[in-house]
């Protein structure tokens, strides 16, 4: 059966159509069949009219040491530029770029001018400080526009960041600062959050002091919360101190295209976070196409992307995607439950909001509260300012999807579905507003040139209505680069040996609907989880348990949650007797509490069960898919004759928690 067959499908609204940068289904198939005739010349023409090149381009796509693709390469600029002076040359130095909300509520606005004034001379701080184009820079900062500020002034003088979420642990960051072999950390004394102040430079003073991060020479301390801080003499500097006395000024360091404008780690199928490296130039037209057709993004506008700095999300649509474009947006440095869970509401009422992009566990939370506390339910704020809703990070179920539309969007906002990953650098398959039928819970169809495909385990693209294995059949101007410092795992990854080295492999799973050819997303393939959006590598996770003096062993596993999307599930074998009861829950606090300081509270396993084995087979492979039953809760039906150790499985049914 269709989808269109069992779901409504929500065509775009006539006044939205009519406004629309790409409006009518006949726009979007004539890009995509621009693309199909001559795919470099689809995408040269987007990078000259939408970059500003100090040199321009004469090579478009080098496919000579594929899958090490370079687009634009004999071009030169610079991303800061793009996003700052040019808005200014264009007239709109006094527009607001950032409207800044704080924790406690307090706003701030900075004009376009301003912002370019405070990123210059932090650039130029950085610069007098020895730091050089090519340079690491880790960026551990709470959501603020000094984040916003230090990306672009890396950006600015050709320095490759790489931010660290503020929720990873000194261990992650330790980790990410040694494999990027960063020269400068910036980061806070704090930072406030629900009305709670919680350490950053104690923990990043943990990770320096780990060892292997000997290649920092300067850390930078803004200061947040006004907390006490050690700071370490000649290494340690204050923000205010750094910046003093240097210039407003700062000329951009004019980079080739395929410059490296940041490295973000992310989480894949083995134990270690692999360092995804972006490039300038593709990167950044992606970034500014994705603003201009999938959030139609106008000079009216206010943009609010709730996701944080510390992900791919609030690379490409915070510190680049709205200030390429010129656009307004909101930075908000809090939590969407704080003071209550009508934050989100009342910013968009306060703000005037046009556009708003969240993520499904944001918006099933806010469903769940605004069901328990009345007053909390969007209904209670003006939402008349906004014009269109997005949605990222894992797949929105149709309930939260109906929600989503018609109390926040108040039934007239379409809701941009996109599906995309750190390593693509922008949006893959996504609504158009002014284009699409929507259907809840599909992504929908391809950007324009992106030419996404389902097919089986040898590269044959299945007919519609079959589920496969997600791929991307054309090297784009955003995608990954390499893996920082480990190419042949780039290779592996994501174009490997068993298509040939010819497709791009995402990860997910995917079917396309029959009739519609719109794509729905089925979920990672690989061990990878999606927790409340966040990614995380089932490996990683089994590391940081094992490392437990208690743990003997340890296979983690995800299941589906309300709330979270999927929740992590741990089975685990203890060295000594196996416990119950009340000591049964004690250990499984430790190990939590352990976890959560190995990678980040946010890999806190939900679940844990303790077995005297783990279910094996006779070669001693583990069986991934027992426990997944397991997890759920569900009867195991699958085969069990190779399991060496059936009888563990009943160990493993009973949860203690
Ligand atoms: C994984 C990438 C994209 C930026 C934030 C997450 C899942 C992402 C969707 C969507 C279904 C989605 C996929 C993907 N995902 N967006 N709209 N529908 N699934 O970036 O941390 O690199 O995670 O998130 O599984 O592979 P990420």
């Amino acid at each position: 059966m269709s989808q269109a067959d069992s779901l409504q499908v929500f065509t775009p609204p006539a006044d939205f159509v009519s406004q629309a940068t790409i409006s009518g289904m006949e726009a979007y198939r004539a890009l995509c069949a621009e693309a199909e005739k001559d795919y470099a010349g689809f995408w040269a023409r987007l990078a000259r009219e939408h970059l500003s090149w100090k040199v321009p381009f004469t090579r478009v796509l080098d496919e000579s040491n594929a899958p090490f693709f370079r687009w634009f390469d004999d071009g030169v600029l610079n991303v800061s530029y793009n996003c700052l002076d040019r808005n200014i040359e264009a007239g709109l130095g006094d527009k607001t770029a950032i409207i800044f909300e704080s924790d406690d509520g307090s706003v701030s606005r900075i004009s376009y001018r301003e912002l370019l004034a405070r990123v210059s001379r932090f650039a130029n701080a950085l610069k007098a400080s020895g730091v050089r184009k090519g340079d690491r820079v880790v960026i551990y900062l709470p959501m603020s526009v000094e984040g916003v500020v230090a990306m672009q002034a890396c950006a600015r003088i050709g320095a490759t960041h790489s931010v660290v979420f503020g929720g990873f642990s000194a261990q992650s960051l330790r980790d990410r600062i040694n494999d990027a072999g960063a020269v400068f950390l910036i980061t806070a004394d704090g930072q406030c959050r629900g009305g709670k102040a919680l350490p950053l430079k104690p923990i990043a003073d943990e990770a320096l002091a780990m060892g292997g991060c000997e290649s920092i020479k300067k850390v930078v301390v803004w200061q947040r919360t006004g907390a006490d801080c050690a700071m370490q003499a000649g290494r340690d500097v204050f923000w205010g101190d750094f910046v003093a006395g240097q210039s407003d000024v700062c000329e951009p360091e004019w980079v080739e295209a395929e410059h490296p404008l940041f490295l973000l780690y992310t989480s894949g199928s083995t134990g270690k976070p692999k360092g995804v490296q972006h490039s300038t130039g593709g990167y950044l037209l992606h970034a500014v196409l994705t603003m201009k057709w999938t959030f139609d993004l106008k000079p009216d506008d206010v943009f609010w992307c709730t996701a944080d700095i510390g992900w791919v999300t609030g690379h490409t649509y915070i510190a680049y995607g709205p200030l390429a474009c010129g656009g307004t947006q909101i930075v908000f440095e809090g939590v969407p439950t704080y003071p209550d869970a009508g934050r989100f509401w009342r910013m968009v009422q306060d703000h005037k909001a046009s556009i708003f992009y969240t993520a499904p566990t944001a918006v099933r939370s806010l469903i769940k509260a605004a069901e328990a506390t009345p007053t909390v339910h969007p209904r209670n704020y003006d939402l008349s300012s906004l014009r269109l809703l997005g949605s990222v990070g894992e797949p929105i179920n149709p309930a939260a999807w109906m929600w989503f539309y018609e109390n926040v969007g108040g039934s007239r906002c379409p809701i941009v579905d996109t599906f995309w990953q750190t390593e693509t650098g922008g949006h893959m398959i996504t609504p158009l507003p002014g284009v699409t039928p929507l259907v809840p819970g599909s992504c929908t169809l391809p950007f324009p040139g992106i030419q996404a495909a389902v097919v089986d385990e040898t590269g044959t693209e299945l007919d519609w209505g079959k589920g496969g294995i997600l791929v991307v059949k054309r090297p784009w101007p955003a995608m990954i680069r390499t893996i920082w410092g480990d190419p042949e795992r780039f290779k592996r990854s994501y174009y490997p040996d068993d298509f040939a080295g010819q497709l791009y492999l995402a990860g997910d799973g995917a079917m396309r609907d029959a009739q519609t050819g719109y794509f729905t997303i089925t979920g990672r393939i690989d061990d990878v989880l999606n927790v409340s959006g966040h990614r995380m590598g089932t490996m990683e996770i089994e590391s940081a348990l094992v490392s437990h003096p208690l743990v003997a062993e340890a296979a983690v596993v995800g299941r589906p949650d309300d709330l979270t999307g999927e929740a992590i599930c741990a089975f685990v074998v203890l060295k000594g007797v196996r416990p119950e009861g009340d000591a049964a829950k004690k250990v499984i606090k430790d190990l939590q509490d352990h976890v959560g300081k190995e990678i980040g509270p946010i890999a806190k396993p939900k679940d844990i069960r303790f077995g005297e084995n783990l279910p094996k087979t006779r070669s001693g492979k583990i069986m991934r898919r027992l426990l997944r039953s397991l997890a759920k809760g569900e009867e195991v039906t699958q085969d069990t004759s190779t399991l060496e150790n059936p009888a563990i499985l009943d160990q493993l049914k009973r949860n203690v928690a």
